[in-house]
This record gives C-alpha cells, structure tokens and sequence, in this order.
C-alpha cells in the first residue's frame, strides 16, 4: 500500500473543509482523499462545468452557488478554493464570467479565510507564465501573457488572483498556499472539455481519426490527478512559516509532443488511428514543462504515474461513461472536435 506523505503528517483528519470547485475534475478527486483522511467535507460549486456526479458520498454539506456570492457560509478550518471553469472552450465560452470568477471569487473566498482564520490555499495555473520564454517554468518567472488576447480572461484572471491572494497574505496575514497547475488528466475529467487527453481518448474510443492542432511538435507534460491531488494536500499540509505564500508549480516535468501523446493513446487502445490536422489556435504555447525544484525540495514531491499508466487508467475511466462519449453536457461552451493542445 501506498503511504503518502500527506497522511504522515497526520493533517486534516477532523478537519472542516471547504472545497471550492468540488464537483469539478481535479476537485472531486481532492475531496476523496480529504474524506479518506478524516476531514469533514463541504463542497461549493454552481455546476457550471462539473457535475452533481462527481460528489462523493460522504461530504457534508454541498452549497450549490457562485463561488462569487456573497451569502453567508459556515465557518471552515481550510478553504481549497478551485471553482473556476480550466479547460479553453469552457473558459472563453463566457469569458467575462471567467474573469470575474477567477478574481471575484478569490477575493470572495480570501473575505473568507480573512473572517474566520481557515488556511487558504488557492488553485492557480501554468496559463499565468503564458507563452514562456523561458524553459523550463520556475516560480520565479514572471510569464509572457498577452492582456487581451481570447485566453487572457483565464491567463490575466488567475494572475489577479494570485495578486490579491498575496496581497491579503500582505495587508491582513492569512495563511495562505497558491498552487500553479500545469496540465491534469484523469479519470472523471469532461469528455467534451477540449483538453487534448480528454480529445484524443473520447475520439480514440469511437474510432475517430485523431485532432492534431498544428503538426503535432508543441510540447506539453501531462500530470496524473493523483499525483496532482498528492501534492495539493502535502502543501496545504505545512505549517504556516514566512514565504509558504509563495506558489508552488505542480505538474510532470515529462515532457512529450502532442504528436506522441496521440501514439500514447492509440497503443494503450490497441487501435490505429488516423490524424485530423487542425491550424493552431491563437496564443497556443509552444512548449510549456514546470521546473518542480520547489515542490521537491518543500514537499519531498515529485509524480509517480508514468504516462502510459495514467492513460490506461483514463480509457478505463471513460470507457465506464459510453454516453457521456457521445454527448455534451455543455454543449454550448465546447465544439464537438475538441480544441486546443492544453
Ligand atoms: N485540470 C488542469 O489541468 C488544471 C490546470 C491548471 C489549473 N487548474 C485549476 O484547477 C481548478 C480545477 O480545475 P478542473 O480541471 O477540475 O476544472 P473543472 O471545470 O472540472 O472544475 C471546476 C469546478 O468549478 C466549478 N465552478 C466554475 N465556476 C464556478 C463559479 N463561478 N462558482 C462556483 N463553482 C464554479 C465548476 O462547476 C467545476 O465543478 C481550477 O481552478 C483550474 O483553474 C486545473
């Protein structure tokens, strides 16, 4: 049996939680493994990109509302805040609501943290180094972004919140954690999400030809959400000390092309697939890989899932939801070819 170190610690268990996003992706897996640690759960989500499915069994509360609302809400001893749609098509198919999530929503759940004295810890996001110049992406960098391009409303989004977040660390000393998300995959993510895993598995398994943007050369690294959710808990773990503010990248410093990501896939499928190539989207990064150092050395981190593990783990997950294949919950926020290489 696997003993993670999140468990040595001993945090959480007893603890009440809040997780913001719960229903979604990343956040339904964080909130097993809080339940798992003896955490007394609440989940805050609007539904808008997640699903009443994926709440576990065994949470307290579920608070259905914007993240952004200013009604009242109990009092927690750690705050996740994740609530924020993630993947291109969901993000830009309201892009003023992202934006106002990203911050309003932060700031609505630092009020939060600030009132009652819970620890925050705030899901932030590789986009925030934008096309990078520099590579791989240390905390250090301070990004490429463009400020009005059709992903800045995400881009700029968590960059304010990062800003305010550290702001109220400043002005008013909340125990604040930011973690900075490079690409996640896993069971339960949205077929239909427009990430390139989540593409290239749902198209895979109805024997379509596969969506290649571009020639298929950019690089991206692909995280296992466990290994992801592993690190989430190790940080939020700590104890407060000066500088446990400063974020900390999460992702797999394996660095793959999309190209090679598409034979990942039709191997653990067993199936030859063709290739559908697409122009690239605006903005679309080059490269993107994060330079874990941090994680390693604060949290003794680093992944464990190999690729072609968690993308077996993947299809058997998506195989088990054949409706959720062919069609969209969300169809109005995300094209049936999927989109960019994210
Ligand atoms: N999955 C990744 O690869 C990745 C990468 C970088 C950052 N992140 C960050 O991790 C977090 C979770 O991402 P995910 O992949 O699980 O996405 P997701 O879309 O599956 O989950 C987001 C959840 O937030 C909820 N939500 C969205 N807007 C809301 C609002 N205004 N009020 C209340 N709830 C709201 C959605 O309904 C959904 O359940 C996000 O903050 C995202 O920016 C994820």
């Amino acid at each position: 049996m696997t003993v993670f170190a999140s468990e040595m610690m001993g945090g959480y268990a007893g603890e009440r939680v809040l997780v913001t996003g719960g229903a979604g992706f990343v956040g339904s897996h964080l909130c097993d493994r809080l339940l798992a640690l003896g955490s007394r759960v609440d989940v805050l989500d609007d539904l808008s990109t997640g699903s009443a499915a994926n709440i576990p069994l065994g949470i307290g509360r579920f608070i259905e509302r914007d993240v952004s609302a200013s009604d009242p809400l109990p009092d927690y001893d750690v705050i996740f805040h994740l609530a924020c749609p993630a993947s291109p098509p969901r993000y830009q198919a309201d892009p003023v609501a992202t934006f106002r999530t990203a911050v309003f929503g932060t700031v609505r759940m630092l009020e939060e943290a600030w009132r009652t004295g819970a620890r925050i810890l705030i899901a932030s996001t590789s986009e925030i180094y934008g096309d990078p110049q520099e590579h791989p992406q240390k905390e250090s960098y301070w990004g490429h972004v463009n400020p009005i391009g059709l992903r800045s409303c995400y881009d700029e989004g968590k960059r304010a919140a990062e800003t305010v977040a550290t702001d109220y660390r400043r002005k008013y000393g909340i125990d604040l954690r930011m973690v900075r998300i490079f690409n996640t995959y896993g069971p339960r993510m949205d077929p239909f999400d427009g990430r390139v895993v989540s593409n290239f598995i749902r198209q895979g398994l109805l024997g379509l030809p596969l969506t290649l943007y571009g020639d298929g050369s950019q690089t991206r690294s692909f995280c296992f959400v466990s290994d992801l959710v592993e690190g989430i808990l190790r940080l939020g773990a700590l104890p407060d000390e000066p500088g446990r503010e400063a974020p900390v990248n999460l992702g797999n410093p394996g660095e793959f092309t999309i190209g090679e990501l598409a034979d990942i896939v039709e191997e653990v499928l067993g199936s030859s697939l063709g290739r559908v190539n697409h122009p690239l989207p605006s903005d679309d990064p080059r490269r993107r890989r994060p330079d874990i150092a941090r994680a390693e050395h604060l949290l003794g981190w680093s992944p464990q899932v190999p690729l072609r593990q968690g993308i077996a783990l993947t299809v058997e997950n998506f195989r088990g939801r054949p409706e959720e294949l062919l069609s969209d919950r969300n169809p109005s926020s995300a094209p049936r070819q999927g989109a960019p290489s994210r």
